[in-house]
């Protein structure tokens, strides 16, 4: 059995490094979902386990690979690994920071302007042919974006690049909540630190980019949407769980806020039923970092963190112990 376990199918140059490397490694080539209770046999001799953010790694995978030294988690959050666990054994988790951020906030970006704009709506009834010509009231008129105000829960990396795009490419106000205040990006792009309710109260588009924690598990519930301006659109490119979903639809069916953009569900790969039904709803399936750049980046990341734990030099992407 080998040293590397690799859950899933990755990227040809990552797997070229590990040759480089003289590293053994078994690569689930199938990329089909494991089931990691019942990989015993390739738990035993891992060393290092390459993996997705789909791939539960608790305390009961860690106890099955005792000679585990790396979890590289193929993913920037990496809310899937039980990082205290891991802490506690010995076993150092990475993560890929960095090189999804400008993809993401594209993401972002993208969901904001076709939930602003109804691009989906539209574009589904330009493709029924129903489009009978230019009218003063069109049946999408959507919200403008320019000149608005965002409000950015959570201004890490991820946060800060939808917000230059914003502020700079469509000088919207700037509104965020963070632990702390970012004194450069207010120079920079004049954003404002405020509390959560100021920015719900105040912000026409709200755009999640904190990690999911105990903390920030069900953070928007119904009491936030009441916050929130019945015009405002919710885009959320970070983690499902940060909100909860069935609430979020009673707030879009009842007219709390006035639409969301969506990548990522609480109950991933399952997304609540109604919101297929719901139109100022934009859905997408977990792409914020889906370009084949950005995903070939994320695979040779993970590796060379792994690489350089085998080889005794240290992990490149630590993520910090909670
Ligand atoms: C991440 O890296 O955490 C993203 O959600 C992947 O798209």
């Amino acid at each position: 059995m080998a040293q590397i376990f690799i859950t899933r199918k990755i990227f040809d140059e990552a797997i070229a490094l590990l040759d480089e490397a003289g590293l053994d490694y078994w690569h689930n080539e199938a990329d089909s979902p494991l089931n990691l209770s019942g990989m015993a046999a390739q738990l035993a001799e891992a060393e290092a386990i390459v993996c997705l953010l789909t791939d539960k790694i608790d305390a009961q995978v860690m106890d099955a690979a005792p000679k585990l030294k790396i979890i590289a988690n193929t993913a920037v959050g990496y809310d899937n690994i039980d990082v205290a666990a891991a802490t506690e054994r010995g076993i150092i988790v990475t993560n890929t920071p960095g090189v999804l951020t400008e993809c993401t906030a594209d993401l972002t970006f993208a969901l904001l302007l076709a939930a602003a704009r109804r691009i989906v709506e539209a574009d589904a009834y330009m493709r029924a042919g129903k489009f009978a010509g230019w009218e003063l009231f069109q049946p999408h008129l959507g919200v403008d974006v320019y000149g608005k105000t965002l409000g950015i829960v959570g201004m890490g990396r991820i946060g800060t690049a939808v917000a230059r795009r914003a502020a700079l490419g469509f000088n919207m106000k700037i509104l965020y909540t963070a632990n702390n205040p970012k004194p450069e990006i207010e120079r920079e792009l004049g954003a404002q630190f405020v509390s959560l309710p100021d920015l719900l109260r105040q912000s026409d588009f709200v755009s999640i980019h904190t990690p999911l924690s105990a903390q920030t598990r069900h953070l928007f519930t119904l009491a936030e949407f009441h916050q929130m301006q019945p015009h405002a659109i919710l885009i959320n490119t970070a983690r499902g769980p940060i909100v909860k979903e069935a609430d979020l639809v009673q707030a879009l069916q009842r007219g709390l806020i006035g639409g969301a953009g969506l990548d990522v569900f609480e109950e991933e790969p399952i997304a609540h039923p109604d919101l297929a039904g719901l139109p100022n709803v934009v859905m997408v399936p977990h792409i914020g970092s889906a370009t084949t750049e950005t995903r070939r980046r994320m695979a040779m990341m993970a590796v060379e963190n792994v690489t350089a734990v085998l080889s005794g030099r240290g992990p490149i992407n630590p993520v910090r112990t909670p």
